[in-house]
């Protein structure tokens, strides 16, 4: 079935209805403030006035109410392409853009509602321009907006890599929030000095929502890391995995901010039982260790992403540990992965794990060594210290971008991001010289 073709029906509700929707919305707007994703009174009056189950009238009020998304769109195969993003996230966002009464704001990936909020942030002195690359969203924005009353929100449909440059003010944007995927930054010009821009970013096929402030020309990243997901960029600004598969095996490596290598070596690696290398290094079930595999990212030349289908032949990966795309690096006919045993149920019962690194091939130990001894550095040096900070400059000559020595370093088309990790307290005598 093609859903895409789907066209919401939007129905007026009767008075009851309204009633458990302002209920509704009031508990969300309760439950976002105590979770710490409201942290401020204009954000959370907003949350309180703009009518979320409007924008989404495919969607019963009590769904449109819950703290997840709202898929509005599909593709042919099913896949959501657009939606009305989790609140949680969207007041963390705005939070993290800081936006003020008289700000010119622009959006990137349209919904409606996210714009209703802008303009509720705004004000009658400010502007909200919100861009989509499809007509069928940004109809939809449009009559949903009309029908709330937000109708000064402008709406363009434009692949926002290549974003009209009439839509840009004087002085540029004072903060620019985009809500699709995105690999790159295209955007910095378009931004007032000074000014705002929030982005869930992909660095290695990690995603991260990130607040910059631009100065001098560069955004700085002055907020903690939020990790999200969101729905993948399409047009001109869309990534290129750079995905192989080791043949005869289900098993694909992808170099999404890297160069591939050859991979066809790889096959008889896996048909051995790979070699375990300990770390010592824990984590608790459930803690989040997607500031580990950005470090591993940056610092482990040839790094890249390991996933598994789950019925294909895989050899010795079969079946699949991890539904995740796992860290890994490739070395000539070997291969080294990231994975993680459980050690015990922990203090809280849900688990403490040891991180380990698996060794393919004839040198996966060495591999699975050198990964190893950055996962111990990470523990001693970062680990306890505060969030990476991310810079991204436009990319002055991108077809002769200088290789720098700093290896937190991701070369992007349009855009050279650094990711300085600080050193944790007390972590001097850790570090490592080669
Ligand atoms: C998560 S939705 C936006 C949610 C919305 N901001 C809201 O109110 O919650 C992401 C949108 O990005 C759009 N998109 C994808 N690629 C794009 C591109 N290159 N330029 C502009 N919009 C794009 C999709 O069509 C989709 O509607």
């Amino acid at each position: 079935m093609n859903r895409s073709t789907e066209r919401p029906t939007v129905t007026t509700s009767p008075t009851s209805n309204l009633d458990e929707a302002s209920t509704l919305r009031h508990q969300l707007a309760d439950q976002l403030a105590e979770a710490g994703h409201i942290r401020t009174p204009a954000v959370d009056e907003a949350l309180r006035t703009v009518p979320r189950h409007a924008f989404a009238p495919e969607v019963p009020v009590q769904k449109a109410y819950t703290n997840d998304i709202v898929a509005t769109r599909h593709n042919d195969d099913g896949h959501v392409i657009s939606s009305i993003s989790a609140p949680w996230l969207q007041a963390d966002m705005l939070e993290a853009a800081r936006i003020r009464p008289g700000h010119h704001v622009l959006e990137i990936g349209s919904g409606g509602y996210n714009a209703a909020l802008i303009a509720e942030l705004v004000g009658a002195n400010g502007s909200v321009i919100t861009v989509d690359i499809d007509r069928a969203v940004t109809d939809r924005a449009t009559r949903f907006l009309t029908q709330t009353g937000y109708d000064r929100v402008r709406v363009v449909t434009a692949d926002a890599e290549h974003l009209p440059t009439c839509i840009v003010p004087d002085g540029g944007f004072d903060a620019i929030l985009v809500t699709v995927d995105t690999w790159d930054l295209p955007w910095i010009d378009a931004l007032a000095e000074g000014g705002r821009l929030v982005a869930p970013l992909r660095l290695h096929g990690y995603h991260w929502a990130i607040g910059f402030t631009k100065r001098d020309g560069a955004l700085h990243s002055d907020e903690p890391l939020i990790v999200c997901g969101f729905v993948a960029m399409q047009g001109d600004g869309a990534w290129n995995p750079n995905r192989r598969t080791v043949p005869g095996t289900g098993v694909h490596l992808s170099w999404e901010d890297g160069t591939p290598m050859p991979v066809d070596q790889l096959a008889p690696a896996l048909t051995l039982e790979p070699t375990v290398t300990h770390t010592h290094v824990t984590v608790r079930g459930q803690e989040p260790f997607d500031a580990l595999t950005l470090y591993l990212a940056g610092a482990l030349n040839s790094f890249c992403r390991l996933s598994v289908e789950p019925d294909g032949d895989n050899g010795v990966l079969n079946p699949p540990p991890k539904h995740w795309p796992g860290a890994a690096i490739v070395r000539g006919d070997s291969l080294a992965r990231l994975d993680t045993e459980r050690i015990d149920d922990g203090d809280d019962g849900k688990g403490r794990y040891e991180f380990v690194v698996h060794g393919y091939g004839p040198h996966g130990h060495l591999a699975a060594q050198e990964m190893a001894e950055h996962v111990q550095h990470w523990q001693h040096n970062h680990r306890g210290a505060a969030c990476p900070r991310i810079t991204v400059r436009p990319q002055t000559n991108p077809t002769s971008a200088a290789p720098i020595h700093h290896p937190h370093v991701f070369d992007k088309r349009h855009t050279r991001i650094t990711v300085d990790w600080p050193i944790a307290p007390g972590a001097a005598a850790h570090l490592m010289n080669g």
